[in-house]
């Protein structure tokens, strides 16, 4: 894929439905007594991969371009797979399935694709482990075989990190649990799940802990209700056309109907420090998530503290890769600490950033937990998606704000993972003269 340098993005566009909701939509149908209608699914191949496990394990499942029918089986009405679930890209689809089949009467093997067979899945074979399932895994890494048991003893977890995908994990066993489970969140997550439980009748209970933490309790006697949703745009990849337009003087970019949720907006309120007009207009709410269009002028006047580090990482995590193209745009460049999860994404994040910025002959250097930049031109090359799509996504940004040259995006039909369509939607926007 080859991107040349623009002078402006303009007009307004539709982004696809946001992943993280699109997948607990998907399961948690899946888990409920009647037939749920989703509007607006993600077109994500991460999506795509969480409704064919579904499938796999005896759900009935319609799909009519990004309508979703799905006929909820109960919370352990769910059948053996005569074969690994696959969970491709996807490591949402790894971590929350698993937390639905521990509940189950039967063993599951999950498996997955040669990044996602690379990460760690300690992280949720631990605590499943308290609540009484074993896993067997290739040292912590997928394959994993699940034996499935129900009910799961129920049991109070304190997160070791921040991580959504845990949290999650545990909850949606917890709706299979023998009694109260109870998830302790130190440092704040993304919170679609427990949005989402409520929208189909659970009572999720909240309780805040020290400054910014909180404790989220549900029980194994809960029942879920079918129910209707429709998806919002995906503010993660909202954030690559916010920050291509925010760099490029003269831009003036709607992004509509986008999920606007306080855990997922950090990346917004890091913009505005660093100067960015951004405007939320047609705000509403959407099944428990709040929405609303996204409007952003051009035109850089960094003056903040160009240090991102602690809690709010958490809730920036996917943003990162399209903040470091950012960095090399501000007077004082950029630096990222607390964020070594990076190096266990869908790939090394932080090698992959430092390098590609290297090749495209700006300043980056590469620490354990982040990366800094300065203040760069940046200079048309050829740049490796390295397999991960918000890295191809990034690039392609990288390559519009160049000063001069062509930039060659190596694998970038890895966008699918979370966004087909990515280029082309770039293409409508971008004003090349
Ligand atoms: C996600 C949570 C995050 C994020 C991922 C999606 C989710 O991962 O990076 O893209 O939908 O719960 P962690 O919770 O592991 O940090």
């Amino acid at each position: 894929m080859l991107i040349r340098p623009a002078k402006c993005v303009r007009g307004e566009i539709a982004l696809p439905g946001d992943k993280s909701i699109s997948h607990r939509a998907a399961i948690i149908a899946a888990m409920a007594d009647g037939e749920s209608r989703i509007n607006n699914f993600a077109t994500s191949a991460d999506c795509a991969a969480t409704l064919e496990c579904l499938r796999q394990l005896g759900v009935a499942i319609r799909q009519k371009a990004t309508k979703v029918w799905v006929e909820g089986v109960g919370k352990s009405g769910f059948g053996v797979s005569d074969r690994p679930l696959d969970c491709g890209n996807s490591g949402t689809t790894m971590r929350l399935m698993a937390g639905v089949l521990a509940g189950q009467k039967f063993d599951s093997v999950l498996t997955g694709d040669d990044s996602l067979r690379r990460r760690p899945m300690g992280r949720i074979i631990k605590p499943l482990g308290q609540m009484g399932v074993e896993i067997e895994s290739a040292d912590g890494r997928a394959p994993i075989k699940i034996h499935g048991l129900n009910p799961l003893r129920p049991m109070k977890y304190e997160l070791p990190f921040a991580s959504a995908q845990i949290k999650s994990c545990i909850l949606l066993a917890g709706l299979n649990g023998d009694g109260e489970t109870t998830v302790i969140e130190p440092i704040p997550t993304r919170d679609h799940t427990e949005r989402m439980l409520r929208w189909f009748g659970v009572d999720v209970r909240e309780m805040g802990i020290g400054d910014t933490g909180k404790q989220i309790c549900l029980s194994g006697d809960a029942r879920l209700t079918a129910a209707d949703m429709r998806i919002p745009s995906d503010i993660s990849s909202a954030a690559f056309f916010l920050i291509a337009a925010f760099c490029l003087e003269n831009s003036d970019l709607t992004v509509v109907n986008v999920g606007l949720n306080p855990t997922r907006i950090a990346v917004i309120d890091i913009l505005r420090r660093f100067g960015a007009d951004i405007r939320f207009e047609n705000q509403g709410e959407q099944n428990n998530e709040p929405v609303g269009d996204v409007r952003v002028m051009g035109g850089l006047t960094a003056r903040t503290e160009p240090l991102i580090k602690g809690n709010v990482i958490a809730n920036l995590i996917d943003e990162l890769p399209i903040l470091a193209i950012l960095g090399t745009q501000l007077e004082r460049g950029l630096e990222v600490r607390d964020a070594a999860e990076l190096r266990v994404k869908e790939t090394d994040r932080i090698a992959a950033i430092v390098e590609n910025l290297r090749r495209m002959g700006a300043e980056a250097e590469e620490f354990e937990d982040g990366f800094k930049v300065g203040k760069s031109k940046l200079i048309g090359a050829r740049v490796d998606s390295f397999g991960d799509h918000r890295i191809a996504m990034a690039f392609a940004v990288a390559g519009l704000l160049a000063d001069e040259g062509e930039t060659e995006i190596l694998g970038a039909e890895c966008v699918d993972v979370s966004f087909p369509g990515f280029f082309e939607t770039l293409q409508d926007a971008v004003v090349y003269e």
